[in-house]
């Protein structure tokens, strides 16, 4: 079988680098559209991996579709409020259907957002409107969903509290189940889905399910150290304080403010976006992370 060529969008960021990786350690050809003007130093571990570059504002709809010409599948990793995640990749899928690309992946990587009532999560939402357009559109695709990155832990998200030993919960139990997945997993699974003709239009990964509970059990484990739990309070109430911390936040573009994070912990504890059944093992050769030794790196 000739190699295939996947056309990536987003290589010079978190995932769509690891994403590039992947797909190369797989024998793909990859092409990363980057912004023209990128400074090299961004594009250099790429041209070292054998990615090609090439540089397309994504709204120049000639130059994307030269780019895309040849791809069987598109993937996007962009990052971005409605200007990059609606319409520029709007305009990269427009280009790609131009093109005769046969599959697209769109950046979605997150809960089930499909299964979450609108207006819950801003970002969620600004998904859902873009996953309507790609339904109507006369191209497959694929969107991976893979809960919260499982590095969070560690790192933004506020539900391991190393310097006071707890482990935060909202709502009525901490045994609500959370999807974890770390970056790596994520990519290696989001580069088998590139090059599967028969991958349907969504899939649900998690390195590990786990609620807060068990969260606070492990955590105490690795560390030697008792985690209790933590109750923030009920839902309702977090989404009182998300009001208010918006209320008092100047505005901002950025895809993540406070509130956003806000956002994402209600439906984590809320559990509609929970991914279910799980399609790990549609790609037997993954070795899965788990939160033990995401959080035994950190302690
Ligand atoms: N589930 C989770 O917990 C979780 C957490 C974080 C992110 N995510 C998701 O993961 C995906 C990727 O996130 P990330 O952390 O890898 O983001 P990132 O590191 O910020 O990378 C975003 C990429 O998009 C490119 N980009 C943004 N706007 C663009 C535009 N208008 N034109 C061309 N390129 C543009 C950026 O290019 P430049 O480098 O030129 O700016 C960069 O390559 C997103 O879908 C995000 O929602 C999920």
């Amino acid at each position: 079988m000739d190699q295939q060529l996947i056309v990536l969008v987003g290589a010079t960021g978190n995932l769509g680098g690891r994403i590039a990786r992947e797909l190369r350690r797989r024998g793909a050809v990859v092409r990363a559209i980057v912004r023209p003007g990128t400074f090299a130093v961004r594009t250099k571990h790429l041209l070292q991996e054998g990615v090609e570059i090439v540089e397309a504002d994504l709204n120049s709809k000639a130059d994307v579709v030269r780019a895309c010409v040849g791809a069987s599948c598109v993937v996007s990793t962009l990052l971005g409020l409605a200007p990059t995640l609606v319409d520029a990749q709007s305009a990269l899928l427009n280009a790609a259907i131009e093109a005769g690309v046969p599959r697209f992946i769109p950046s979605d990587y997150a809960m089930d957002f499909t299964k979450i009532a609108p207006g819950l999560n801003r970002n969620f939402d600004l998904h859902r409107e873009f996953r309507s357009r790609l339904e109507a559109a006369p191209i497959r695709s694929t969107a991976v969903l893979n809960g919260a990155f499982m590095n969070l832990l560690t790192g933004e998200a506020p539900l391991v509290l190393f310097k006071i030993k707890r482990v935060l919960y909202w709502g009525q139990t901490p045994e609500q189940t959370i999807d974890f997945t770390t970056m790596d997993n994520t990519a290696a699974y989001t580069a088998e889905v590139a090059l599967d003709p028969a991958a349907p239009s969504i899939l649900r990964i998690a390195g590990e399910q786990i609620s807060a509970a068990g969260l606070a059990r492990v955590v105490s484990e690795v560390t030697g150290e008792q985690f209790r739990l933590l109750r923030g309070g009920g839902l309702g109430r977090l989404q009182v304080l998300t009001k208010v911390v918006k209320a008092l936040t100047p505005g901002s573009n950025a895809p993540f403010p406070v509130w956003q994070g806000m956002q994402y912990l209600y439906c984590m504890f809320e559990g509609s976006g929970l991914l279910t059944p799980l399609d790990n093992a549609r790609y037997p050769n993954l070795q899965w992370t788990g939160v033990r030794t995401v959080l035994q790196h950190a302690s």
